[in-house]
């Protein structure tokens, strides 16, 4: 019989479309892949029930992934953050953490965001030819985060550098060697700004996440100043690079599909179902990482103890079990029970945040544009293993006729 090489996620290949390999990973649904013989979770159910069993399937040794020795006295936030937490640790910080992640926070934010999304939109209409992704995907989730946190708006082109170093880190050292040393600087740097963030709330508590985050207490415990610091750094890490992908992925879909474009400017109720569409087609976040905690016997399966387990949320999401014509953009669809913000425990606390985000962002970008065109060839995907998105996405916009469009909203 003939061996087939294993699939390896970080080939360009893979990063291009990785729906035919995930196809294939769900017909032998646990194999290992590249790199590093990760085992592959590929099935919806499969996904689920890995997401909904921390005994067995933990998050815990991302911490030492996050923490090279290189690293040594500066410390990376993120590796000791609610990400890399198991229960019961993870139970007390999330409900410390969600008195201020609330409805109320997010609401907060609304009218501020679809001023911002249109603003850029405006100039995304007037300029026509741009990089959807410098040009607004990336500057509007850059502005949500830091007023999140609390940061001056000149520090908002920052984010995005601080985001791609932590994320940039590795088990392994980096290259060349003078990086070590660039990357030290880089989170001492966003840790001083984030500590006086929190050293000026603690004087002049304002309407914001921070200050709320300062007070939050349950069972007579606050956030000490590192953990409030680690949570900083998980809100800039989660929510900045999957919300520009969420973005720029809607964007190159209704490139790619004038007709259903059309519709949803039309009839802008439809928007939501849009969204939740691209959501589960285009995953920001394809695959999360667990370790067995023992043996676990999985699909037939063993998995011995202590393995690596690439949980692919971007293929439970096209599982043909789960979904009637998984590979299709499906408007009308119900319940589509995506599993793109993650399931369980550890569901993502922004998801409401990303969704309101995203829907503003077209209600904008539609009472100004007509459709756009793409230039395909000059696309660029991201090189990362869990976290899939276009880096550059030149297009042409077709700015709106004026008055013409009376199903998009006019601002
Ligand atoms: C389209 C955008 C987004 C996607 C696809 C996404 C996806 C995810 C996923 C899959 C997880 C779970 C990871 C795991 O189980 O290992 C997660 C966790 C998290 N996300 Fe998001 N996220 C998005 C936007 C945001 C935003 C905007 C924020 C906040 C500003 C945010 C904050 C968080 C936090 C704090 C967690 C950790 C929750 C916990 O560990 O209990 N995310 N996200």
């Amino acid at each position: 019989m003939l061996m087939r090489e294993p699939i390896d996620v970080m080939s360009p290949e893979f990063r291009a479309d990785p729906s035919p390999f995930y196809a294939r990973l769900r017909s032998e649904p646990i194999q290992q892949v590249e790199p590093g013989g990760l085992w592959a979770i590929s099935r919806h159910e499969d996904v689920q029930y890995v997401l909904k069993n921390p005994k067995l399937f933990s998050s815990t040794f991302l911490q030492q992934i996050m923490r090279p020795e290189w690293l040594a006295g500066v410390g990376n936030p993120l590796s000791e953050s609610i990400l890399t937490m198991d229960p019961p640790h993870h139970t007390r910080m999330r409900a410390l953490v969600s008195l201020a992640f609330t409805h109320k926070t997010i609401a907060r934010l609304e009218a501020s965001i679809r001023q911002v999304a249109g603003e850029l939109a405006e100039d995304v209409r007037r300029q026509q030819e741009v990089d959807f992704v410098q040009a607004f995907a990336l500057p509007l989730p850059a502005f949500v985060i830091a007023e999140l946190l609390g940061f001056p708006p000149e520090l908002r082109s920052k984010l995005k550098q601080w985001s791609d170093d932590i994320i940039s880190i590795t088990a392994s050292v980096p290259e060349p060697p003078e990086r070590i040393a660039y990357l030290r600087s880089s989170l001492a740097e966003l840790q001083s700004f984030l500590r006086e963030v929190i050293t000026d709330r603690r004087a002049r508590p304002r309407e914001d996440m921070m200050s709320e985050l300062l007070v939050a207490e349950v069972e007579g415990r606050r956030l000490t100043d590192s953990e409030l610091v680690a949570f900083g750094t998980v809100l800039l890490v989660g929510g900045l690079e999957t919300t520009v992908y969420l973005l720029g992925h809607t964007v190159r879909r209704m490139a790619q599909a004038p007709k259903v474009l059309a519709r949803v400017r039309a009839e802008p109720a439809l928007i939501p179902s849009r969204v939740e569409e691209v959501l589960r087609l285009d995953s920001p976040f394809q695959i999360t990482l667990r370790l067995t905690t023992q043996e676990v016997e999985l699909g037939g399966v063993k998995l011995p103890a202590y393995a690596p387990v690439a949980v692919m949320m971007g293929s439970a999401n096209r599982d043909e079990r789960q979904f009637e014509q998984a590979d299709e953009l499906v408007l009308e669809r119900r319940s589509p029970q995506l599993l793109s913000f993650g399931h369980g425990v550890h569901f993502c606390l922004g998801a409401p945040l990303a969704r309101m985000e995203a829907h503003l962002a077209l209600e904008e970008l539609f009472a100004r544009c007509e459709g756009f065109v793409l230039s395909q060839e000059a696309l660029k995907w991201n090189h990362s293993l869990g976290i899939r998105g276009p880096v550059e996405l030149p297009l042409h916009a077709i700015p709106a006729r004026r008055g013409a469009d009376a199903g998009a909203r006019s601002s």
